[in-house]
């Protein structure tokens, strides 16, 4: 089987239409902002790639370690025969060093919502895990509603690591917990990697790196929007701003214009104050007991929390339906 045809959509992921209807929206709303999920076509996903390898990133260092370190506990958590699903897969190079320890496990199920990258991921996959059914599925994992067929009938476990479950507002972060049980079933585990909060000049570091990696992947927003909708942001006229709101828990990311200006999408024109910004991102950071009590209103009940005081990697079961 081809990976063109191994690799599907379900449900449909947003098509040019809904991308430019979300800009539009968002950039006419009051404070602009854009739904970080955009960040991830081919060259977002690249650039994030290259966050995870810097110097000042600990976030992926730190769960790196926390899942080498703890992964035969982890994995024994799984059940026999295994799916994991893993929501948000990027690289997978997380999820690899589970299912080197997971010997039982069957299945890989790779959701992303960037497609290009996460073919070419699932070529790799297949070469370095022959003996298992590398399942991708391109799909907004904040719309999917099932497993694919494939893995319906097997007990599955899951996997959100990378802290992509601070992106959400704390309400989204409940309503995503409660969609991956019902997709994962009564009584899975789900094992989530979470970031910390810390001093703040650690954070300020992580997402203001020496070599502009972080900024362009913001500006690369701006370009994609200019690639697939055909708008003309001038790339030189915006600046990448992330700082962290001890009072809100979450550094904030935004894209700032450096002065006044008007932009084209199609039809619609957008006009920008000097020093206006557009938010692209949050990162909410948290502590073990408040990622609990968050699980917990998502209708997971903490397992076992592990940590080497910067990040966290949880293990929660299914407690509601
Ligand atoms: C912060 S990165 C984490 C990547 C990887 N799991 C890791 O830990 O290094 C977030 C990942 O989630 C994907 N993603 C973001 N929003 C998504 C959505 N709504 N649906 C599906 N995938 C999404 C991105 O393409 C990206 O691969």
């Amino acid at each position: 089987m081809s990976i063109q045809t191994a690799v599907r959509a379900s449900p449909p992921i947003e098509t040019a239409n809904e991308f430019a209807a979300d800009v539009i929206a968002g950039l006419s709303a009051k404070p602009k902002r854009l739904p970080p999920k955009y960040f991830y076509d081919l060259t977002g996903s690249g650039l994030f790639d290259r966050i995870t390898q810097l110097p000042e990133y600990y976030p992926t260092r730190s769960e790196l370690g926390l899942l080498h370190q703890h992964a035969p506990a982890i994995a024994s958590l799984f059940p026999p025969a295994a799916a994991l699903i893993e929501f948000g897969s990027g690289s997978s190079r997380k999820a690899r060093i589970l299912l080197r320890a997971a010997a039982s496990v069957e299945a890989y199920v790779p959701v992303d919502i960037s497609g290009d990258f996460l073919q070419q991921d699932a070529v790799q996959l297949r070469r370095d895990f022959p003996h298992l059914a590398i399942l991708p599925v391109v799909a907004d994992f904040t719309t999917m509603t099932e497993p694919p067929a494939e893995v319906a009938a097997k007990p599955r476990a899951g996997f959100f690591p990378g802290s992509t479950i601070g992106n959400f507002e704390p309400h989204e972060a409940a309503a995503f917990l409660r969609r991956a049980g019902r997709i994962l079933g009564a009584g899975s585990v789900l094992v989530v990697g979470v970031d910390l909060a810390k001093a703040p000049d650690i954070l300020y570091r992580a997402y203001n790196d020496s070599e502009g990696v972080t900024a362009k992947f913001n500006l690369n927003l701006l370009a994609r929007i200019n690639r697939e909708l055909g708008a003309n942001f001038n790339l030189a006229a915006f600046e990448h701003q992330a700082f962290y709101s001890a009072e809100r828990h979450r550094i904030e990311m935004h894209l700032a214009s450096t002065k006044r200006q008007k932009v084209r999408i199609g039809d619609t024109i957008i006009e920008f104050r000097a020093g206006e910004t557009i938010h692209t991102e949050n990162s909410y950071k948290h502590s073990i007991d408040s990622f609990q009590a968050l699980a917990h209103g998502g209708g997971w009940s903490p397992l076992a929390a592990w940590t080497d005081g910067l990040f966290s990697v949880h293990a929660l079961r299914m407690t509601a339906d």
